[in-house]
């Protein structure tokens, strides 16, 4: 869908087409060739992360998870167990810099493992360095994108979530062939990087009739693009402007996958201007943070 893909240098001058698109199609691809070889990175890591045991992985899930560290098939979403789910979440301060209450792998797994390092730990070194590399990147075309649209933010958080969906077997598909259902995200603008499928521990192409749908299409980001989507909060603030994307994602039978997802958002004490959306979970006058909680109850729990 070429159509659809705006090279990154021509954000600025695309602001028309930018809405245009996100009202068509839910979402606007960025040739950013740039990103590449960050992505590639990232994957790296992200393959290191998961040939770690589950207990090394443990390590990097605090007691008190609640959307942060590292988790597998605990989330809850519209009230079944996602069980081959895989989130590790991190945040970005205003600055795109790491905050202290992230948790790394290279900082809880290698003190263990200090007499006896293994390759898998020493290339997860860079584990922190290569997601905030690209996570800072992603953030800044987010930023763009929203500005050439008319929203230039002064202050706005940035949640990371690396995402690894496990492999599926023939009884986990047959008893639910989604990896994520149909829901749509609530901050501003979510990034997305070009999903990787592995099989028996090659990557592969992507599988047909797989992965991220948006309103219903498959959608797939070409190597050297990002695509970005509609959250509900950015439908709210500019009064159905632009709508909420509705995706999501189905299980390619015998593979895992690995992507990224960056959600920029306002600061939790924003108040959502008044609009005449409908939507179930938004009471006038309500704060970012409030109908971010609402939003988890609605679909974790
Ligand atoms: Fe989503």
């Amino acid at each position: 869908m070429e159509n659809n893909i705006i090279p990154y240098e021509d954000i600025k001058s695309s602001s028309l087409k930018i809405i245009e698109l996100l009202r068509e199609f839910g979402y606007i691809i960025i040739r950013y060739p740039a990103i590449t070889e960050m992505i590639t990175h990232y994957r790296f890591s992200m393959i290191n992360f998961m040939s770690l045991s589950e207990d090394e992985r443990m390590t990097c899930t605090p007691e008190d998870f609640d959307r942060r560290g590292w988790s597998y098939g605990k989330e809850i979403f519209n009230g079944k167990t996602d069980s081959k789910k895989g989130s590790y979440y991190a945040f970005l301060d205003n600055n795109g810099d790491d905050v202290a209450e992230n948790i790394w792998p290279s900082e809880l797994c290698s003190p263990g493992l200090q007499s006896e390092p293994s390759d898998q730990i020493s290339n997860l070194e860079n584990f922190k360095e290569n997601i905030l590399e690209l996570s800072k990147t992603i953030t800044v075309v987010q930023k763009e994108i929203l500005k050439t649209i008319g929203y230039n933010l002064e202050s706005y958080n940035t949640t990371l979530r690396m995402l690894y969906y496990g492999k599926v077997l023939e009884d986990d598909y047959l008893e639910n062939n989604y990896w994520c259902g149909l829901h749509k995200d609530h901050s501003y603008l979510t990034g997305l990087i070009p999903d990787l499928y592995i099989k028996n521990n090659n990557q592969i192409e992507k599988v047909d009739n797989s992965g991220l749908f948006i309103r219903g299409i498959s959608v797939t980001i070409p190597e050297d693009c990002l695509a970005f989507q509609v959250g509900e909060t950015l439908e709210l603030a500019s009064n159905g402007a632009v709508s909420a994307t509705e995706h999501y994602v189905k299980k390619a039978l015998g593979c895992e996958r690995i992507t990224l997802a960056i959600f920029l958002s306002p600061e939790s004490d924003y108040v959502i201007p008044e609009n005449k959306v409908e939507n179930d979970r938004y009471i006038n006058g309500m704060t970012y943070g409030q109908f971010a909680n609402a939003s988890f109850k609605k679909y974790y729990s």
